[in-house]
């Protein structure tokens, strides 16, 4: 995949947008109000599908590795940490405003955002005079405890990297690790962005998952290329194919002030080519500048080369929200397949990776007024629940209920008809009919069978 294959698609875009409201995936905020643009909700099948993201996230940062352990810092930290990490003075966009209209816009992508008086225009070419730019600080203030003055400001965190630097020390400490080791946190951020866009795609409230795997300094760039193909790794384990993703070396007049050398993964969205994850080369920057700021020691004493030294970071720094957002354009097709009486309709399904499926398994008696069918749906309902989310679906028509399940990504679907009473001969009996949601293939399984059958596949 290349900048130039881009193959923008607003249409599938609004599809998806308007999927996600429908089946509960994702909600505007406080739209009962109008809505707060920038930040969003999400429903039942969303919430699903991102703290599925996440515990994969974590359980392959953590559980499944020695080298790396978790925290979970707070959102609201000392101001005094924001002025080391240099945030209070650079994290900034630049920005000018429209003297016609009075919005204000990024300077630096005017050519992709609308005028916001003739949305065929952009805000360069639509007549209305800009201001010369100037840069907007990122960082809602806040102000901690009851008096609002200097002495109480500080920021809701940009990034969640910099309760990891601060901790690093006690961290290291307390879990008696050795270089090269590091530390994994997922939480919110937040950024004031000043052109809020595509979907969740930018938001002022996100999450992030980050790692900050501190190294010996002559081995940042092999950690660089090492966690890169981790990353791609990754991705491909949740469903989206390496070829989906671009892997863009940063060039130097674009990378962060403190970075030695910088991987964006993209990934090829509706609205075009965009980062999904960010693999920075922090150098010894953060640690340097708490331990100048703070005057605490934060160096590190190798035992094997007996020398004192802050060590270096790489960061794999990954947001929650756009990976669901990639996730959910990844799975999203229209087809066409014929109905139970060989008609041909188009279905929408979300082919979701079964790993981060919200729902596993819908679970359908075939009739819901027989109730010999609906104890035995009960009975299979229970003996999958405690082991993977499963949706219990008894209203409409049985090819209706697949559709439902399909719009929601649900991989398996499991009948229990009346094959499965024995009505149709004792062979069948406790058997049932397990769907595949892709293939849309059926086969008969007996019941005890059904959780290491579904396990394997969600595993
Ligand atoms: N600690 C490094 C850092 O924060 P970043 O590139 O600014 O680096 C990392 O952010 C990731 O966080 C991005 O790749 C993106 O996935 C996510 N992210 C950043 N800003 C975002 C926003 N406004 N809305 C949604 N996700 C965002």
């Amino acid at each position: 995949m290349n900048a130039t294959s881009s193959q923008r698609d607003p249409a599938k875009m609004e599809k998806i947008v308007s999927l996600c409201k429908r089946r509960g995936f994702i909600f505007q905020s406080s739209e009962i109000y109008g809505g707060l643009n920038g930040a969003w909700d999400y429903g039942p099948l969303g919430v699903e599908l991102k703290r599925n993201i996440k515990d994969y996230w974590w359980r392959c940062m953590t559980q499944l590795r020695d080298d790396v352990v978790g925290m979970d810092g707070a959102i609201l930290m000392n101001r005094a940490v924001w002025k080391a990490s240099g945030h209070e003075t650079t994290f900034s966009d630049p920005m000018v405003d429209c003297k016609t209209c009075k919005r204000r816009f990024r300077a630096d992508q005017l050519d992709s955002i609308e005028c916001g008086q003739r949305p065929s225009k952009t805000p360069s070419t639509c007549g209305g005079e800009l201001t010369e730019p100037r840069a907007f600080n990122l960082m809602f203030k806040t102000y901690v405890g009851p008096i609002e003055d200097d002495s109480s400001l500080t920021y809701l965190r940009p990034e969640t990297a910099q309760a990891i630097f601060a901790q690093f020390k006690t961290v290291l400490e307390v879990s008696r690790k050795k270089l090269p080791f590091g530390i994994a946190q997922i939480g919110k951020a937040f950024r004031n962005e000043i052109n809020p866009r595509n979907f969740t795609f930018r938001s002022r409230e996100f999450e992030q998952m980050e790692l900050e795997f501190f190294v010996q300094p002559d081995k940042g760039f092999e950690w660089l290329e090492y966690w890169k193909e981790e990353r791609l790794r990754w991705y491909e384990a949740i469903g989206i194919p390496r070829a989906r993703i671009r892997v863009l070396t940063v060039p130097d007049e674009s990378r962060a002030f403190y970075s030695k050398g910088t991987y964006d993964l993209e990934y090829e969205f509706p609205f075009g080519i965009q980062e999904l994850e960010g693999i920075a080369y922090r150098t010894d920057y953060d640690l340097k500048r708490h331990q100048e700021c703070s005057g605490k020691p934060l160096e590190y004493f190798d035992e094997e080369t007996r020398t004192k030294y802050i060590p270096h970071v790489v960061e794999p720094s990954a947001g929650v929200d756009r990976t669901v957002l990639a996730i959910l354009c990844e799975a999203y097709a229209e087809e066409e397949v014929k109905d139970e009486g060989g008609k041909s309709e188009m279905r929408t399904v979300l082919r979701f990776h079964p790993r981060v499926a919200p729902v596993k398994c819908g679970v359908f008696p075939l009739l819901k007024n027989k109730p010999e069918l609906v104890v035995k749906a009960h009975e299979v309902r229970d003996l999958l629940r405690p082991l993977m989310t499963v949706f219990y679906d008894d209203a409409g028509a049985i090819g209706r209920r697949y559709r439902r399940q399909d719009e929601a990504g649900t991989p398996f679907g499991v009948t229990i008809d009346f094959e499965t009473l024995g009505e149709k001969g004792a062979e069948w009996k406790d058997t049932v009919t397990l769907r595949d949601r892709d293939s849309m293939k059926q086969e008969r399984v007996p019941i005890p069978t059904l959780p290491e059958r579904l396990l394997s596949r969600i595993r």
